[in-house]
């Protein structure tokens, strides 16, 4: 058990081990790919099946890919400290199917600050009901106000769900964290910084589990770089011993 309050934030690095590709980097998803053809509001006005085509296909990877050591090795964190929460980037379900010991992180333990790709909502009333059966063949449309329906992740250029970072910002207020892992991103957000730092509060540790050098690396008090798969089980069972 660790008597201390933990912050854990995550990022594509964390599924690379999975299979599933990142963002950036030279495997990353950004290397070929324009994320203003895919990832904005107004890529979705332009050409929606092309934007719909790209999350199915993530959609489908995901389904196939399995949780690797290090989602496995958050969980048994979030299983045996005192206080905890898991802040990820990542709009896979890897997080929530880690399963360790018959026990999984609890929706009360994590925000998926970008979303989920696995939800859909109304392009225009954010309604969550579908008029047809997910792609039979067409786009899905709103039963509300017969608008397209679409993939419930952050675009950029658009703002955070503010639920989300209230519930970010309430586990900061309730106190310092012992501990502040940062895993597996580029940090290239400013909030994941300053979420990091504000966490730590002075006194706590920064650890920053990533193979590549990062924004947050000058913040971190200790830099593995490893990958995550291999890193993170050793360093829970440290912590935990
Ligand atoms: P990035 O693709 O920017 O960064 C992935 C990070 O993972 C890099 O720093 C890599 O060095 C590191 N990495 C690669 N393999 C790793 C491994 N096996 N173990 C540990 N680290 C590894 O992904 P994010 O930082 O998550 O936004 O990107 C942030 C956001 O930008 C994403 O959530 C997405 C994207 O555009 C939205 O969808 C809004």
């Amino acid at each position: 058990m660790f008597d201390g309050r933990v912050l854990v934030i995550t990022g594509a690095g964390i599924s690379a081990e999975s299979g599933i590709p990142t963002f950036r980097g030279k495997e990353g998803y950004w290397r070929n790919l324009n994320p203003a053809d895919l990832a904005t509001p107004e890529a979705f006005a332009r050409d929606p099946n092309l934007v719909w085509e790209w999350y199915r296909e993530r959609r489908a990877r995901i389904r196939a890919a399995q949780p690797n050591a290090a989602h496995l090795a958050i969980t048994r964190l979030a299983a045996n400290c005192r206080d905890f929460l898991l802040v990820t980037q990542n709009v896979d379900d890897l997080h929530t199917r880690a399963e360790c010991d018959g026990c999984r992180v609890s929706t009360a333990q994590i925000v998926h600050i970008h979303g989920d790709i696995f939800s859909t909502h109304c392009s225009n009333c954010d309604s969550k009901e579908l008029s047809q059966k997910e792609f039979d063949g067409q786009l899905p449309v709103c039963v509300q106000c017969h608008s397209l329906m679409r993939p419930g992740v952050v675009w950029f250029g658009e703002q955070l769900d503010l639920r989300k970072v209230e519930r970010v910002e309430k586990f900061l207020a309730a106190g310092g964290c012992d501990l502040v892992l940062v895993i597996g991103t580029t940090a290239t957000f400013g909030y994941i910084i300053d979420w990091a730092v504000r966490a730590a509060n002075e006194n706590g540790r920064i650890i920053e589990i990533n193979p590549a050098e990062t924004s947050l690396s000058p913040f971190a008090t200790e830099l593995l770089r490893q990958p995550a798969a291999a890193a993170l089980p050793n360093v829970i069972d440290v912590l935990l011993k």
